[in-house]
């Protein structure tokens, strides 16, 4: 085993885009793990869109700190362990950072099975999988026949939640940059259309793709899309809110909607906000479910894989500027 460790360091706090000099690459020694802790060797790196509004200041958890390692989530294979728990050979999931190599507290890390692919674990059946699984059919609540609309559509969590979405029996629609993307979710994904947000005209080409409106809406991005979205939402409609990328990776967030109370409450719209955490102790049987989806072929795991360490940047400011479908992540 290597006896150094390499690692990105969030160097600097970008100043609207990120960019190469927001991280710098590091040597250092190989971690050695105290009383209950466990050394991990990083295998999959799980790239997403929240590792940028982490430099924003507090979210969901702590803001990154300037100067320490990248954080990131990651599957990992445990080679060194002070804690009874873990076992030389296991294969873990945590908050390993963009590194090869992790030291952490046994209580930071849950053990995952090694007979399923690291792709899978990083993926459909993790964070990307699972909110897009909760965040649809427990906040949005789609019946068979209304219909879906979801941003960032050919992202990760937005490819799942299109997909599950026809399993449900909706009309999906989504919004994603570019013609090829449009096509590819249709022809691969089984998407019913898709709306180039980028082009002039953004109402007006939803309000043809969604002929009976909008029951649910599934916003990953915020912005131009949020907007446009409202005013077409049916009565009693929901919105998912999932996240809101369109202002992430900027210098200070734009204005929200200037017309919300008036559509929210005209329209008795609920938008509810929602953590994948927040539905943690039904993981597993969730998770059972997306594994008969995949091995069954209804939903197709898309993965953008990129191989190395070095290329976790890259593979940042690509995702931020829409080169990814499906879920980004860095292969060591
Ligand atoms: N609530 C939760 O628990 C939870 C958990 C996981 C993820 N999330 C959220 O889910 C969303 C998707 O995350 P992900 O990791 O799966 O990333 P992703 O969708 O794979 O990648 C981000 C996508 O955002 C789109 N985008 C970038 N800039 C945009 C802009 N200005 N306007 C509209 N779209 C833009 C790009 O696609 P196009 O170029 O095609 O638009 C890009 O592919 C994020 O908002 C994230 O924070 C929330």
């Amino acid at each position: 085993m290597s006896q150094t460790n390499r690692r990105w360091i969030f160097a600097k706090p970008p100043e609207g885009r990120i960019g190469p000099d927001t991280f710098r690459l590091e040597i250092a020694p190989l971690p050695v793990p105290g009383p209950g802790e466990v050394l991990v060797r990083t295998l999959l790196l799980s790239l997403d869109a929240a590792n940028r509004a982490w430099m924003m200041g507090k979210t969901y958890r702590a803001a990154l700190q300037v100067g320490g390692v990248m954080d990131g989530f990651a599957i990992g294979e445990v080679v060194a362990s002070n804690s009874p728990d873990f076992a030389v050979g296991d294969r873990v999931e945590g908050s390993l950072g963009w590194q090869l190599f992790a030291c952490l507290p046994a209580s930071a890390l849950t053990k995952r099975r090694a007979d399923v692919a690291p792709e899978l674990l990083v993926g459909a059946l993790s964070v990307t999988g699972l909110t897009a699984y909760f965040g649809l059919l427990e906040v949005g609540r789609p019946k068979p026949g209304e219909t879906v609309l979801v941003s960032a559509a050919a992202g990760a969590v937005g490819t799942m939640v299109g997909q599950i979405a026809k399993l449900a029996g909706c009309r999906v629609v989504g919004t994603a940059r570019g013609a090829d993307k449009g096509e590819w979710l249709v022809r691969e994904l089984g998407f019913d259309a898709v709306v180039d947000y980028t082009q002039p005209g953004l109402r007006r080409a939803l309000a043809a793709a969604c002929p009976r409106g909008i029951d649910v809406f599934f916003d990953n991005t915020g912005g131009p899309v949020l907007d446009a979205a409202l005013t077409l939402m049916n009565v009693r409609g929901r919105v998912a809110c999932c996240g809101n990328v369109s202002q992430y990776n900027v210098d200070k967030p734009g204005p929200g909607p200037m017309a919300v109370p008036g559509l929210v409450v005209v329209k008795r719209l609920r938008l509810e906000g929602f953590i994948v955490m927040d539905f943690f102790d039904r993981r597993e049987a969730a998770e059972a479910q997306i594994a008969e989806w995949v091995a069954a072929g209804k939903v197709k795991a898309v993965m953008d894989t990129l191989d190395g360490l070095e290329r976790a940047p890259e593979a940042l400011i690509r995702l931020l500027d829409g080169g990814n479908r499906g879920k980004v992540a860095v292969r060591m």
